[in-house]
């Protein structure tokens, strides 16, 4: 399995990071979560005081960008996430962030998620999971995840910030999120946690 790459893309609140940590642990593979790489670069344009659609900074501060603040703990969240967004439409800053994710999954092999893995980064990865799930689905489950960190939310905003951030990345013209040519979709609509990996766990073991 010596350098096998496994592509996990997928719209926010699917549940991919969950199934991919998994599958990475199952698969004895490293795993690398793609968004915190946007996240903490949003996060970094924020602290200065920038906008995050400001392409000079964010290529600057995704360029700066250290494994220090992919640790901080203010990654997750409505601010960060569209922040996150916002700077990942910006060429720049995917072309600054293109080689830290090709040289992990390149030397041991590696479960990457995000949302231009299997179309862009790893074009060629053994698999590729579009993991999906109603808008509806995706929104309870980030509800219920704030709500279990003792973040306050309210449903109807948890929704709209999903389907805002969904439509800015399948919307933008460098690496939109859409599922690659030949990439398994699993819809997770249906199913709970452990389905979701036993299912993608079967389609993976296919491949690879
Ligand atoms: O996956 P996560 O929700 O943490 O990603 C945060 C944001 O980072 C996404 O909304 C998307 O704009 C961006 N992203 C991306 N490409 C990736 C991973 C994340 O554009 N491979």
């Amino acid at each position: 399995r010596h350098g096998t790459v496994i592509a996990v893309d997928g719209p926010a609140a699917a549940g991919k990071g969950t199934l991919a940590r998994r599958l990475a642990a199952a698969l004895g593979l490293p795993y690398l979560d793609t968004g915190l790489l946007y996240r903490a670069v949003g996060r970094r344009v924020l602290d200065v005081g920038a906008d995050p659609r400001d392409a000079t900074v964010a290529e600057a501060e995704a360029r700066a960008l250290t494994a220090a603040d992919l640790e901080r703990s203010d990654l997750r969240g409505p601010m960060a996430d569209m922040a996150a967004s916002a700077v990942a439409a910006i060429p720049a800053v995917r072309a600054a962030l293109l080689d830290f994710q090709r040289d992990f999954g390149r030397s041991r092999g590696a479960v990457l998620d995000g949302r231009d893995i299997g179309t862009v980064v790893f074009p060629h990865a053994q698999a590729k999971l579009f993991v999906t799930a109603s808008v509806e689905e995706r929104a309870r489950r980030r509800f219920l995840e704030l709500r279990g960190r003792g973040v306050a939310a309210d449903p109807a905003q948890v929704e709209a910030e999903i389907r805002d951030r969904d439509a800015q990345d399948a919307n933008r013209p460098v690496a939109p999120l859409k599922p690659a040519e030949d990439a398994m979709v699993l819809d997770t609509t249906a199913l709970d946690a452990e389905a979701a990996f036993a299912a993608a766990l079967e389609l993976v073991r296919e491949r690879v």
